[in-house]
């Protein structure tokens, strides 16, 4: 299949595109490189803003990954006015060009932030989201815009994803798991600021999975999954963290906790995945800690500014 992946050069893209090559895609990256540019050589790689694309050039593409935009909470609140256009109008800009190319798939890169702060009752894809910040309304809004194109020759999948944990090449530190990993690391510390908080996790292993699946699926497939590996609390999470330093590394990490407010608290079925789109989600917290020892462990630089998002955007857009 001949894939345009929109934002490929991101904490998610550099793991999934050279798997998308791997599995025998032609790939073509179109990125603003905010985080500079992690991909092997070999991958064709434009440095654009997606607003500039026009209909001429996706014309051949079978299929869009949309993967750019703002992602996560501090960035979209320092700057709103961008967060708006690049979750909110972005995503709907590029599926609308998309469609008119002839391009037959277009899958988003949806989040489940868009849940907001809920009873901590297992949520569906059918749950009306009810976050009032910035990133979660912008990202809904995204999903809705792309949804709306839906027709017999044009299909949408909104991935709705947990928050991601595991290695990329072009690694993100503001993370939940990347977080305590890096600090239990650097610090042989680990701060939780609320244990009680639900969160829903979705291993790197299992998210690549779930694009070259959405790929894949039947033509008439369309709609919104929740991705996720499991649902755990973060007090139960930095436990388990702690645990791993002891067991695997022999150090005893100093945990404490905040007991601060948290605007997020959701617990989500990704039955719909498993069920429609095939997707067996086999990751585990373990294998998550096992893949960032391997590639990152105690003699990685962790202080550079491109793994930190709000440091370089703010960096980028200084108001
Ligand atoms: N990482 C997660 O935990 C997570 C969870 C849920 C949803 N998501 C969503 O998945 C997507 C990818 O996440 P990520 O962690 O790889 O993010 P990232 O910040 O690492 O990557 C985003 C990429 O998009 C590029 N970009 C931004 N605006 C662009 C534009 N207008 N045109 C072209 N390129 C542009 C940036 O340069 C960057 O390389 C985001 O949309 C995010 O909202 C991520």
């Amino acid at each position: 299949m001949k894939v345009l992946t929109i934002g490929g050069a991101g904490y998610i893209g550099s793991r999934l595109v050279p798997e998308l090559m791997k599995a025998g895609h032609d790939v073509v990256v179109v990125d603003q490189l905010w985080f500079g540019n992690f991909l092997p050589p070999s991958v064709n790689i434009i440095q654009k803003d997606s607003f500039s694309l026009r209909a001429d050039f996706m014309r051949g593409f079978d299929a869009v990954i949309f993967l750019s935009g703002i992602s996560n909470d501090p960035m979209a609140e320092y700057a709103p006015h961008l967060n708006f256009m690049a979750n909110a109008s972005a995503p709907a800009h590029a599926a609308y060009i998309a469609k008119k190319a002839g391009v037959r798939r277009f899958v988003y890169a949806d989040s489940c932030s868009v849940y907001g702060f809920t009873d901590g009752v297992e949520v569906d894809e059918k749950y009306l989201p009810g976050s009032t910040a910035p990133y979660g309304i912008s990202k809904l809004q995204g999903g809705l815009g792309v949804l709306q194109l839906v027709d017999d020759n044009f299909s949408t999948i909104c991935l709705r994803q947990g928050t991601l944990s595991g290695y990329s090449p072009r690694m993100r530190f503001d993370l939940f798991i990347n977080t305590m990993y890096m600090k239990a690391m650097m610090e042989n510390k680990i701060v939780v600021n609320n244990p009680v908080i639900w969160r829903p996790l979705l291993a790197m292993t299992d998210a690549v999975k779930c694009y070259i699946k959405a790929l894949e699926a039947p033509p008439e497939v369309s709609g919104t999954f929740n991705v996720l590996t499991l649902n755990l609390q973060v007090g139960n999470a930095a436990d388990h963290v702690k645990r791993y330093f002891l067991e695997k590394h022999g150090v005893d990490v100093e945990q404490s906790i905040n007991n601060i407010q948290d605007r997020r608290n959701y617990r989500v079925s990704n039955r719909k995945a498993r069920e429609v789109l095939g997707i067996d989600f086999n990751g585990s917290l373990t294998g998550i800690l096992d893949e960032l020892d391997v590639n990152l462990g105690k003699d990685f630089n962790f202080d550079q500014d491109h793994f930190y998002n709000i440091q370089m955007f703010k960096r980028i857009f200084k108001e």
